[in-house]
């Protein structure tokens, strides 16, 4: 077993969480109007009830900025104090500037270096683990770590394969350096991981410099999620287990020692089957997929706000955080809360 992670100058802590959702809530009976789906197949299927829908002229940067500021009301940190902003998202507002420097400008953040992450629904973590580096290595003090999707931009409404999956929202932390070995909040451990070889069984193909969209493929779906979902939810299992036992060794610990799982809000049965192997037992996880459906990089920290703010989390737990997503991807990681 390798020695837990750390570096010789020092380690940073999550020191406030926040989290944003849209007013709109679209229930699976808003569903069962659209597309030929049921309720009963969605909740049986996935777990999910209902998601939040963002309004038109709400972006991410927008969903993004409030869940940053509530994540920076509870550390105490001014905006001054943020000198980096990474945002994980797939639905930036712009192709470019980057949603992070929408951020960095509604925040006023002006001393924050700001750039966007994508690692699709491992976006979060991947972030996460970048801005630790930042810290760690002694090049930021204080950092704004952001999921934020508005994913409704990307669905096709048409596609029951998967338009009653995705919901939109965002979630944040305040990431700071700290030399003290036992603060609160500190990051044990990340892993990340990649597979290239499986770009297409998830993907977005349209839309960009692949596929552009032009006069003759306007009206064909191009730029929204293609899924062969069988196929993700197999390799989602493999690698998310895979991920959870890596972060574990490198920390130092054991599964028995986890006091919370914190997945990717994707599916109840993904989920599920990743404790199961784990030999984590259920009720050590923190699942709010039933309200807000798969919100992409939102969906950790989102869920990690909830479960701060509800007090399911305490001083001293041991959290597993864990991603999967396009790519594909997979992260995972061990924070003493
Ligand atoms: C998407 C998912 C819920 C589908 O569940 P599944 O048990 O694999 O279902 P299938 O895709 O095999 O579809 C079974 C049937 O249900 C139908 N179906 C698909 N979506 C449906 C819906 N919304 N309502 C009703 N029926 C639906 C299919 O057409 C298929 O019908 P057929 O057998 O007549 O062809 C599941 O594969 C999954 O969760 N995958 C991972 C998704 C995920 O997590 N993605 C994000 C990762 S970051």
């Amino acid at each position: 077993m390798s020695a837990p992670e750390s570096h010789p100058f020092c380690s940073s802590s999550l020191i406030g969480t926040g989290s944003y959702v849209p007013e709109r809530i679209m229930t699976n009976a808003d569903l069962e109007k659209i597309v030929d789906t049921t309720d009963e197949w969605i909740t049986s299927r996935t777990g999910i009830k209902e998601r939040r829908i963002a309004a038109d002229n709400e972006t991410t940067s927008d969903m993004a900025t409030a869940a940053a500021r509530n994540a920076m009301e509870m550390a105490g940190v001014d905006a001054s104090e943020i000198d980096l902003i990474i945002v994980a998202t797939v639905t930036q507002d712009m192709f470019f500037p980057s949603t992070a420097c929408f951020v960095q400008q509604k925040l006023g953040a002006s001393n924050a270096v700001a750039f966007d992450m994508n690692a699709a629904c491992s976006g979060f973590l991947f972030a996460l683990q970048t801005a630790r580096h930042f810290l760690n290595t002694g090049n930021r003090r204080c950092a704004l770590v952001i999921g934020a999707e508005k994913l409704s931009s990307l669905v096709n409404w048409k596609d029951r394969n998967t338009c009653v999956l995705f919901g939109d929202g965002a979630g944040a932390v305040v990431l700071r350096r700290n030399e003290e070995e036992d603060a609160p909040g500190r990051v044990l451990s990340t892993i990340m991981g990649c597979d290239g070889n499986l770009t297409g069984i998830l993907k977005v193909p349209g839309g960009a410099s692949a596929e552009p969209i032009t006069q003759e493929n306007v009206d064909e779906q191009v730029k929204s999620i293609y899924m062969e979902g069988k196929e993700v939810f197999r390799h989602a299992v493999t690698r998310m287990k895979e991920a959870c036992e890596q972060a574990l060794e490198r920390a130092g610990l054991k599964a028995d020692d986890v006091t919370k799982v914190i997945a990717h809000q994707a599916n109840q049965r993904i989920i599920s089957a990743i404790v199961d192997r784990l030999g984590v037992p259920a009720e050590r996880t923190f699942v709010n997929l039933q309200k807000y459906g798969n919100t992409s990089a939102a969906s950790i920290p989102l869920a990690l706000d909830e479960a701060n703010r509800a007090g399911v989390i305490k001083r001293g737990d041991i959290l597993l955080l864990v991603a999967f997503g396009a790519g594909l991807t997979w992260a995972s990681s061990v924070v003493r809360w």
